[in-house]
């Protein structure tokens, strides 16, 4: 099947996927998601949690039946605690809730540790998936990925992730210091305890259908905070355009639209979630009024097991009331995480396939039969054959759209033909070795891309090279010069968008970063489309100067950046029009008309 329409494929498929995993949505759902999503020690880290929430239960639910039954006691005149035919005396009766305040204090703080330590650790392995899987994703669709959306991802979707984690932590808490205060008040009187139970069942049905229009609002809530993620990363690239074009005003319009589209979502998954507490809590009270009312009527308690009994019931409608907003809150954050989901699938079922590590013998470069459609039925390159010797520059020229820059993406294996091969010697370009910094193939783009940083570590560039291999490539993109006249020389930081170099200096510092790794084949798209005269000459002269040396292919629109190649390839709609030695190809028919069409056009190929 073809790359491209594969990777349209597992998109679609994927979702339908991802929406039926939606319907599921339990908790064991959840929990196997954190797992793996880079949280393998879950299981151990709840258990943690659990044993020492279960501990600090107990040890609450005993001191609270103690201080209750012995304030009753001090009431009706009895020294002692009394309880079950025990009796204690008041020393060390005060002794053991000493004790029991000691341990619950230290079992609190050790399970509010163990939930923090385990949702910065979601968010952390949420992040670290996200990451690792989009860098492996093939270029097919890492090109498709829109600006703003991966950083959405790893931001607030992924501190989403967190909160699910201490949602889920919180639950646990709260469900088993409810169940040891159930278990007290079990010991205590089991009739109320038992009412405490069945009313906490209906309770919880009857607050079911807010936890799902919950996760549905949670749902709509992350897929418009994506939206207005990504448009706002897109729009701040174009200000100086909305602003040169008089349409800031429209732009923003489209930004209040979706922005208002997003407040909506976060009003409805807000109010789902302030709402539900004060439902819950105002049915407890009711269940608590009719519990007691029936308690009341039932003759032979003592005061102290009724003071007791209230005591636990109240605190368990606490705890109740926790484990009622943990779940809505769980639900409130699942729709950030079936994002996460969603996108790290697709990550991986369109992961990059390198078929191996290869290293050519040679670096002469074969298009056999090669065609190419980025959509089925839609080629934009057809039937493409020709021969590059090894150390020959080679220029592309072609109208725009003719499929010039498809071409330059096979050569660099980032995408593979639908039919036919690309080879590097007789290694297919895909399978050439990309790892470990030591690619023989090195890339230039029309507009480069600069790191923050020092100009020395854009030209190295994460790679283990030496200071002298920097000014080595960098005077073979003819860069020295203008370096060490500036104050800091190599040192001399450049902005996020390389605001401190001209364009010129940008793309010779471009190809000084390529040249760097001694690459044995060069691929320049455009590289001098948006340069001045002597920026354009000096890298007509880098590119002489690697004839021999390294195989080039430059694609270009400029006639004087062709000037100098051995061959040229005429392209014409996805066809290879012309192909050989540039003196003749340039008086070729197919050669004129690229350059007639550039006179009609005004571009540059004059
Ligand atoms: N990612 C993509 N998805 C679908 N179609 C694409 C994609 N990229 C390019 N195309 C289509 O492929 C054809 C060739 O595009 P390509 O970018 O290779 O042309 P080009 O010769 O480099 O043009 P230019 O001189 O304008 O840069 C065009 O018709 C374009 O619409
Ligand atoms: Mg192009």
């Amino acid at each position: 099947m073809i790359r491209g329409v594969r990777t349209i494929f597992t998109r679609g498929r994927h979702h339908r996927k991802a929406t039926e995993k939606k319907q599921k949505g339990s908790v064991f759902a959840i929990l196997s998601a954190l797992k793996s999503l880079g949280l393998p020690s879950l299981n151990r880290r709840l258990i943690w949690v659990a044993s020492c929430s279960l501990v600090s239960g107990l040890s609450q639910a005993a001191l609270l039946v103690i201080i209750s039954e012995l304030a009753v006691s001090r009431v009706q005149g009895s020294k002692n605690f009394k309880f079950h035919g025990l009796s204690i005396s008041l020393r060390d009766s005060l002794l053991a809730c000493v004790a029991l305040l000691v341990l619950y204090f230290t079992t609190s703080i050790l399970s509010a540790y163990s939930s923090s330590s385990l949702s910065s650790a979601a968010v952390e392995g949420s992040r670290s998936t996200v990451i690792h899987s989009f860098f492996a994703s093939s270029w097919e669709l890492q090109s498709t990925e829109r600006l703003g959306h991966v950083q959405q991802l790893l931001t607030v979707n992924c501190d989403n992730i967190g909160w699910i984690a201490i949602s889920i932590a919180g639950g646990i808490q709260a469900i088993l210091a409810a169940l040891a205060l159930l278990i007290a008040a079990f010991i205590v009187e089991p009739l109320t305890a038992s009412i405490v139970v069945v009313a906490g069942v209906v309770l919880s049905c009857v607050m079911r259908p807010f936890l799902q229009w919950s996760r549905r609002a949670s749902i709509r809530l992350s897929n418009d905070s994506q939206r207005m993620a990504t448009l706002v990363t897109e729009y701040t690239r174009l200000v100086r355009e909305f602003r040169l074009f008089g349409v800031d005003e429209l732009a923003t319009d489209i930004l209040d639209k979706r922005n208002h589209d997003a407040a909506i979502s976060y009003r409805r998954s807000r109010l789902l979630g302030q709402a539900s507490p004060v439902i819950y809590q105002t049915l407890a009270l009711g269940f608590i009024i009719v519990g007691l009312a029936i308690f009341l009527g039932h003759s032979g308690k003592t005061l102290g097991s009724t003071g007791a009994i209230l005591v636990l019931t109240l605190r368990s409608l606490t705890y109740g009331s926790q484990i009622q907003g943990n779940s809505q809150q769980l639900r409130a954050f699942q729709g950030f995480l079936d994002g996460v989901q969603r996108d790290i699938y697709q990550y991986k079922v369109n992961s990059v396939n390198f078929n191996g590590n290869k290293i050519p013998e040679t670096y002469d470069v074969t298009f056999d039969s090669v065609s190419y459609a980025y959509q089925a039925g839609t080629e934009v390159l057809r039937n493409l054959s020709f021969y590059l010797p090894t150390g020959n520059i080679l220029g592309v020229v072609g109208r725009s759209g003719s499929g010039k820059s498809t071409l330059s993406q096979l050569v660099l294996g980032m995408r593979t033909p639908s039919t036919g091969q690309v080879l590097l010697g007789d290694v297919p370009a895909a399978s050439v070795a990309k790892g470990d910094g030591a690619s023989p193939i090195a890339f230039v783009a029309q507009e480069s891309i600069l790191l923050q940083g020092s100009i020395a570590s854009n030209i190295s560039f994460f790679r283990d090279v030496s200071q002298e291999q920097i000014e080595a490539a960098s005077r073979a993109a003819h860069l020295h010069d203008d370096v060490i006249g500036m104050t800091r020389s190599y040192k001399t930081l450049v902005g996020e968008g390389g605001g401190a170099l001209s364009g010129g200096q940008r793309q010779r510092l471009a190809i000084a970063r390529a040249l760097v790794g001694a690459p044995r084949v060069l691929v320049l798209d455009e590289p001098t489309s948006a340069l001045d005269g002597r920026s354009e000459f000096l890298i007509r002269r880098t590119l002489s100067e690697l004839r021999g040396h390294v195989t080039v292919i430059v694609i270009s629109h400029r006639l004087a950046t062709v000037e100098d190649c051995d061959l040229l390839l005429v392209l014409e709609t996805g066809n290879l029009a012309d192909f050989g030695p540039r003196g003749q190809i340039v008086h070729g028919a197919a050669f004129r008309h690229v350059v007639q069409a550039a006179v009609a056009g005004s571009t540059n190929l004059a």
